[in-house]
């Protein structure tokens, strides 16, 4: 794309405006300087997708957590690559503004730079997506520097990460104590290695809104507290699709499961009562 092609390209506002285009890396940097924060939302399917997309989602990440909330798995280790590709392809063809990112599952990448790279690729190349996540912090600083050279996004995620949920000993809050200077230099190292934006997951708030202030990427939290440039949210949670005990940093937006069983049940009653199907649902 020659510069004059790229300038004249309009600015997207992170919140209102007339998108037309999609959010880019560029766009989030800059809500950053001008202090302006977004929201993050995972999306595993079409309808959600377009609902978020005409929400004004900037991102949508497409999340490895679909191992629990599509697959019904107990932790993300188990999904794989050839299970989330086809959820970010109907996530980037059912929007239009949002940038979507595509979460690269446990074993996809940890082998070293030349095996991320190439999961990195297949991503982009097959779904259309704009971006890609790992969770790692100084370790991984060779892979996001492989993907992020040969052009490819990457979001990175660091504190709590769930693919790692064995040798962290559980769910467990990052960043207690001495432990936090840990935490802040898995942040500005991956920001070192070219990240364009850094997930911070069940940190303590303190050591978050340090990283916010220290690296210059945004950052995303969850369980992080309100001093991160952003937030996200599995959207299950979000909007109440997910019933039972719920992580403390979850707030809920919706009762969807209430809605769905409500309409489920309406619909069995109305079957058994020979209600439904009724005249101008039958073709004569
Ligand atoms: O997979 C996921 O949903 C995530 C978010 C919680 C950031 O990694």
């Amino acid at each position: 794309m020659s510069q004059e092609r790229h300038d004249a390209e309009p600015a997207q506002t992170i919140h209102g405006g007339s998108p037309t285009r999609r959010v880019r890396a560029r766009d989030l940097l800059a809500a950053k300087h001008r202090g302006q924060r977004w929201a993050m939302l995972t999306s595993y399917d079409q309808y959600t997708a377009r609902i978020f997309d005409e929400a004004r989602i900037p991102v949508l990440l497409v999340g490895d957590s679909a191992a629990n909330n599509v697959f019904g798995h107990t932790s993300t280790v188990p999904i794989t690559v050839e299970e989330l590709l086809p959820l970010v392809r109907a996530v980037v063809g059912a929007t239009a503004q949002a940038m979507v990112v595509a979460d690269l599952p446990f074993g996809s990448y940890e082998e070293g730079p030349t095996q991320a790279l190439r999961t990195a690729v297949q991503f982009m190349k097959t779904t259309g997506a704009s971006g890609v996540k790992l969770e790692g912090g100084r370790r991984f600083v060779p892979q996001i520097e492989a993907i992020t050279n040969a052009g490819i996004p990457v979001m990175a995620h660091v504190g709590f990460t769930p693919q790692r949920e064995h040798t962290i000993g559980g769910h467990l809050v990052q960043g207690r104590g001495e432990t936090g200077q840990g935490v802040v230099d898995d942040a500005l190292a991956v920001a070192e290695a070219g990240a364009f934006a850094v997930v911070l997951e069940m940190v303590v708030e303190q050591v978050a809104a340090r990283i916010t202030r220290e690296v210059r990427i945004p950052t995303i939290g969850i369980g992080a507290g309100p001093g991160t440039d952003a937030q996200v949210l599995v959207w299950q949670d979000m909007a109440g699709l997910r019933t039972g005990r719920m992580p403390r940093f979850v707030k809920r937006y919706a009762e969807v499961a209430g809605v769905l069983s409500d309409a489920a049940t309406r619909f069995a009653e109305e079957v058994r009562g020979g209600v439904f199907p009724a005249e101008e649902h039958t073709f004569q």
